[in-house]
């Protein structure tokens, strides 16, 4: 039909999506980018955001995750208090909202039930909403104040990969217009270091059959596994064990990993799979010590470094980029374990079960 054709010569969506995401950076870069090549959105916007004295991420799923790369930056770039909650729960379990709230609805679909639901309540008492979606049009986006577009292009796969990555992006690209606005930038040159994060991607998705190659030595037939990191590795552990678990049903956690020993070390045994993720040159030492704490009871161990934070004995050296861009390119090779671990279990990569794209109810 129509749909497969889309997919080309890909297997699956999901491939497809993965292979797009260095063409969805630069497509980013193209659209936020003013006529003097600096990154910017709309005016309007950037006021009141800079009026807020706090700022609420509300999102599901994979979006969540994003929220909390994008939480970094709005704290570390526009130097905004930012929280992070997942969309449920704030519904029925609200925080204490005092002084100037502004709020970020995280949602590829635009068309998420729980979300959508604090979006309600926000407009009901008069807070000011911007929602980052992947498509025009969509209810979050009529609803709220404010939008920025992903110009991801269509998502198709049930689990998200490209959607991802582009919220991490756009949020950068806020956060770098909001950081210029108040002359706070970190000394990124954002426009040239996505730039360089597309081309890192590209390099890794080149290599995507030594990725098939680790999915088939490290998650053969196991029933559960870990990711670690600390900081924004966490963050991307997060999402990677949601990714694997979601598609190929391996019970999958993604843990601060200095957090592991205190409790769920118990449940590493001989064999384990634990991945690690390391990107930050001043946890990586920390983070090596925790994979010695779980390779000592047994673990297997396969380390994600990148380059220059790399030993010889790691697993993958991802290429140098920004360290607080590293999450937007260490997920992409978290993508591939997913799609190459499932596809070695023989089943339907793009229609995972129990799981719908959108989840338009409660
Ligand atoms: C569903 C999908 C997830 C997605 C979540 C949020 O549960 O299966 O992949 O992350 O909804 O979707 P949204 O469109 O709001 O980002």
């Amino acid at each position: 039909d129509a749909s497969d054709l889309e997919k080309g010569t890909y297997p699956y969506y999901m491939l497809k999506e993965i292979d797009e995401q260095p063409a969805v950076m630069r497509n980013i870069i193209q659209r936020y980018q003013n006529a003097e090549g600096r990154l910017t959105v709309p005016e309007e916007l950037v006021t009141a955001m800079l009026e807020a004295d706090r700022i609420h991420i509300v999102a599901c799923g994979t979006s969540y995750h994003s929220g909390w790369v994008g939480k970094h930056y709005l704290e570390k770039i526009a130097q905004i208090p930012t929280e992070v909650h997942v969309a449920s729960e704030f519904s029925y379990n609200p925080p204490l909202l005092k002084g100037n709230p502004f709020f970020i609805f995280l949602t590829q679909s635009g068309e998420t039930a729980d979300s959508r639901q604090v979006l309600v309540k926000v407009k009901e008492w008069g807070y000011p909403a911007l929602t980052i979606t992947n498509v025009a049009g969509s209810t979050l986006s009529r609803e709220a104040d404010y939008t920025l577009l992903l110009h991801a292009g269509p998502e198709i796969a049930v689990a998200s990969t490209k959607a991802y990555t582009a919220q991490i992006a756009v949020l950068a690209v806020l956060s770098d217009a909001l950081g210029a606005k108040i002359g706070h930038d970190m000394g990124i040159d954002m426009v040239h270091e996505l730039g360089i994060v597309a081309n890192a991607m590209e390099a890794i998705i080149d290599d995507k059959e030594r990725i098939a190659e680790l999915a088939d030595i490290y998650l053969p037939n196991t029933r559960n596994a870990f990711y670690i990191g600390r900081g924004l590795d966490y963050f991307v552990s997060m999402e990677a064990a949601l990714k694997l678990k979601e598609i190929s049903y391996i019970q999958t956690e993604g843990f601060a990993a200095g957090e592991l020993k205190h409790g769920t070390i118990a449940l590493i045994e001989e064999g384990t799979p634990v991945l690690a993720i390391i990107t930050q040159a001043d946890m990586a030492s920390h983070t090596r010590g925790n994979i010695e704490e779980v390779r000592s009871r047994g673990a297997n161990t396969c380390v994600f470094a990148m380059d220059g934070l790399a030993n010889d004995n790691d697993q993958i050296i991802l290429p140098a980029v920004h360290p607080a861009l590293a999450p937007l390119m260490t997920v992409v090779p978290t993508q591939l374990m997913a799609y190459y671990a499932t596809l070695h279990r023989g089943y339907d990569v793009d229609k995972p079960r129990n799981l719908a794209k959108s989840v338009t109810v409660e």
